[in-house]
């Protein structure tokens, strides 16, 4: 059995060690190299990848994504038909996008804004104090990254809301699920993280009309993916004043042109997408026990769901 793996040149020299380390015998391709086609039986990929070209592959058994979202494999073309799909979850992905998101949240909740300009203009100003457990918490998406960022969140007493799309129980967490939880939590939410997957459903998600039910004042961090914010929506609130700040690490498209309006905003912290990368060594051992798995038939983990898109 081979294994194709395709991503940019630069992470391709780690990912292979990665797997080797584990596996010294594993017939490892780097494509473009990927020789006879017939012996290609898992890609491991990222969004770099056409999957029109993984049609070539007529063994295929298993795609595994470099990253915990799939929505760059899932995108019509999509994968060859009949070809499962699994995803990574792995414990130095979730640790750096709690990071991320706790970087943020406290950046807006402790005014650093505020406090990085009047240090600009030599002003000695004290603010009003910050009180953590009146900043509520707003969560989109509870499962591997946005279940720990949540639980981490409330650990420092901030009172903290999820939404996920079936209902949930996290201790320390309100939980909303559906339409109607959607609309609850975000009028109570005054710092709001999106930590949902990109799909038909979430797509676009963070429009005009879930801003305008957050309070007047609030803030948004999204290092989930570009998709799930309507920019122009963004923009405008920014302008208004009814959101005061964004931390945003992921946009349409990637790089973000140079021209695009975010990079010079005052109320706008840009990280190019790079709140959570994937450590190849950290998540070899589940993509090595997939590999195994395609032998034995034994199912396949973190196997994404195609009908809910992620
Ligand atoms: P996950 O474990 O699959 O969790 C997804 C969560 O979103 C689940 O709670 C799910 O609800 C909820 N959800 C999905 N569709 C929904 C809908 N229509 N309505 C309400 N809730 C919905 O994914 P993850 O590992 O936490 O990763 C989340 C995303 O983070 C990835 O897809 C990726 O796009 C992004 N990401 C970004 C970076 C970066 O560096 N910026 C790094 C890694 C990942 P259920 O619990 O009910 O299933
Ligand atoms: C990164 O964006 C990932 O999905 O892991």
């Amino acid at each position: 059995m081979a294994v194709l793996l395709s991503t940019k040149a630069s992470a391709m020299a780690d990912w292979r060690a990665a797997l080797l380390a584990l596996q010294p015998d594993l017939d490892v391709r780097l494509f473009p190299e990927a020789g006879n086609p017939e012996d290609i039986e898992a890609a491991v990929c990222w969004s770099t990848h056409d999957m029109m070209e993984l049609r070539r592959y007529p063994n295929l058994k298993l795609l595994i994504s470099m990253g915990a979202g799939v929505d760059h494999l899932l995108r019509p073309p999509g994968p060859p038909p009949g070809v499962p799909v699994a995803r990574l979850v792995d414990v130095l992905l979730t640790s750096a996008m709690t990071e991320w998101v706790l970087l943020n949240v406290l950046r807006f909740h402790r005014q650093d804004l505020e406090y990085r300009q009047q240090q600009k203009e030599r002003i000695w100003d004290e603010l009003p104090a910050p009180v953590t457990p009146t900043r509520r918490i707003g969560v989109l998406g509870l499962g591997a990254l946005g279940g720990d960022a949540a639980q981490k969140l409330a650990g420092l007493g901030f009172p903290v809301s999820g939404w996920s799309r079936r209902a949930k129980d996290i201790p320390g967490v309100t939980c909303y699920h559906g339409d109607a939880g959607l609309n609850t939590m975000l009028e109570k939410t005054d710092i709001l993280v999106c930590l949902l997957p990109l799909t038909p459903e979430t797509h676009g998600i963070i429009n005009g009309r879930a801003l305008a039910r957050m309070p007047r004042g609030s803030y948004l961090l999204n290092s989930a993916r570009g998709g799930h914010v309507v920019d122009a929506a963004l923009l405008s609130a920014l302008d208004s004043g009814h959101i005061a700040g964004a931390a945003l690490d992921v946009f349409v498209p990637e790089p973000l042109p140079p021209s695009h309006p975010y990079w010079t905003h005052p109320k706008v912290i840009m990280t190019p997408h790079a709140a959570s990368a994937t450590i190849p060594a950290s998540v070899a051992p589940q993509v090595i026990e997939n590999l195994r798995r395609i032998k034995t038939g034994e199912p396949f983990i973190n196997l994404v769901d195609f009908a809910a898109g992620y």
